[in-house]
């Protein structure tokens, strides 16, 4: 009953990316926007336009909780929003409350991939606070763990380790289609 309760309660208007960091949210996302046409906003950079701070300089000044606050809040904030493509930061499910806004404006869907791959797609990259470790690896699997239960709440997962960009984009693009049309 509870969950049929939160099924009609859901108003599919936006598609959410979620995943961990260097599962291409947002190169897909992009993308995906194109094909669909459908704006595209990522929570990430509403935080920082609101705060004229990168994310890193949040993470280091204040800290990851209130990184945390900020981005409950810029959720919300894309939630209202209506025809999107919103990509989330990989955290981001890690509140309860936040899954729970998004799966009641849109359908969310998992970018995976294995912990070498994020390793391989991340090392390049400084921007990543949280991978700002002695082993970053080790870190990945860590975290990876920790989340996989939010990370299983979206409605289709992908597995994007072997797959490029466009591959990603079109496989969403055919979930997203082929749901439309059933309902
Ligand atoms: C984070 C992922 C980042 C960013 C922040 C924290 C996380 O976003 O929100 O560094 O907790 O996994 P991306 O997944 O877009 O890199």
């Amino acid at each position: 009953m509870k969950n049929l309760k939160m099924q009609t309660q859901r108003n599919i208007k936006n598609i959410v990316l979620v995943g961990f960091m260097g599962t291409g949210k947002t190169s897909v996302g992009i993308l995906l926007s194109n094909m669909l046409n459908m704006k595209f906003i990522d929570t990430d950079d509403i935080i920082e336009q609101n705060c004229q701070e990168r994310i890193s300089e949040i993470f280091a000044n204040k800290g990851e909780e209130h990184f945390r606050d900020l981005e409950s809040k810029a959720i919300e904030k894309a939630c209202l929003l209506n025809h999107y493509i919103i990509s989330t930061g990989g955290g981001a499910v890690i509140r309860e409350q936040n899954i729970q806004n998004l799966r009641n404006v849109g359908l969310l869907f998992h970018l995976d991939a294995t912990p070498e791959v994020i390793f391989q797609r991340t090392a390049q990259q400084s921007q990543r606070p949280l991978l700002m470790v002695e082993d970053p690896l080790n870190r990945i699997r860590e975290l990876l763990k920790q989340r996989a239960p939010f990370y299983a709440q979206a409605d289709y997962r992908i597995d994007t380790s072997g797959l490029t960009v466009e591959e990603v984009a079109k496989r969403i693009f055919d979930l997203y289609e082929s749901f439309n049309k059933k309902r």
